[in-house]
C-alpha cells in the first residue's frame, strides 16, 4: 500500500519523507488556500522530495482542464493532474490518458463514478471518506465496495483512499486492500504510536539500565 500525505505544505512533505515511508501527495485549493501557499512553487518543491504529487485543476470545461493539465504535466514528470469526478473531468481523464498523463479523480462518492473513472483511464481514484462519515455513511463501506468490483474486473485504476480523519480509517484501508492511502499531517503523526509500544520501550531501557549499573 502506498503512503501519500495531503497537504499543501512543502514543510510536512519534507519532514514525512524523512522517515522513509512516503510515495506521494496530494493537495487541492481549499489545501492551497489554508497553507497559504503559491501553487506552482509548491508542487516543483513537492515534485523533488516524492514521486507522485497530485495537483488539482480549476477549470470546469474539457478545453480549460486540457490546458491546465498540460501545463501542470510540463512542471515535472512527478504531476499527477487531479480532475473533479464530471462529465468534463471524465474527457480530462480519457485525453490525459491518451497523452501518458497520469491522473487521479477527485471527489468520489459512489461505486459508479468510481467505474466511470476507471472506464475513462484514470490512473487514481479518490473516494473522500470522511465526508461520508460526515453525513451520516460508513465512508469506508464506499471503499470495500469499490475493491469488491474491482476484484471481479482488470481495472488498472488504484483505490486511493481520500478525506481520512482518523488512525482507523488507514486500518480499514489496509484491510480492505486499498491501494493507496491519503493521510493528513496530524493522522500522520498518529500512525507510529501504540501504548504498548511506549510501555515496552520504557521497560526495556530500564531494563538495560539496571545491566549497566551492575
Ligand atoms: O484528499 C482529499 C481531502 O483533502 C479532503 O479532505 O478532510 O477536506 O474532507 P477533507
Amino acid at each position: 500500500m502506498k503512503l501519500f500525505i495531503d497537504t499543501a505544505s512543502v514543510e510536512e512533505v519534507r519532514e514525512i519523507a524523512s522517515w522513509g515511508i512516503l510515495d506521494g501527495v496530494t493537495t487541492n485549493p481549499s489545501l492551497v488556500l489554508k497553507a497559504g501557499a503559491e501553487f506552482e512553487p509548491t508542487v516543483k518543491a513537492m515534485c523533488a522530495l516524492v514521486k507522485e504529487v497530485s495537483a488539482q485543476v480549476t477549470a470546469s470545461d474539457f478545453a480549460g482542464m486540457q490546458e491546465q493539465a498540460k501545463e501542470y504535466s510540463s512542471w515535472h514528470k512527478h504531476v499527477v493532474v487531479k480532475v473533479p469526478m464530471t462529465v468534463e473531468g471524465l474527457k480530462t481523464l480519457a485525453w490525459c490518458k491518451s497523452k501518458g498523463i497520469p491522473t487521479n479523480t477527485t471527489l468520489v462518492f459512489s461505486v459508479a463514478q468510481a467505474v466511470l473513472a476507471a472506464k475513462a483511464g484514470a490512473t487514481m481514484i479518490s473516494p473522500f471518506v470522511g465526508r461520508l462519515d460526515d453525513i451520516g455513511e460508513d465512508g469506508m463501506k464506499l471503499i470495500e465496495d469499490i475493491r469488491a468490483a474491482w476484484d471481479r474486473y482488470d481495472f488498472a485504476t488504484q483505490i486511493l483512499v481520500a478525506s481520512i480523519r482518523d488512525v482507523e480509517h488507514v486500518r480499514r484501508a489496509a484491510v480492505a486492500g486499498a491501494h493507496i492511502c491519503t493521510i493528513p499531517y496530524k493522522v500522520f503523526l498518529e500512525l507510529p504510536k501504540h501504548d504498548l509500544t511506549e510501555k515496552g520501550l520504557q521497560k526495556f531501557l530500564e531494563d538495560w539500565e539496571s545491566v549497566q549499573s551492575k
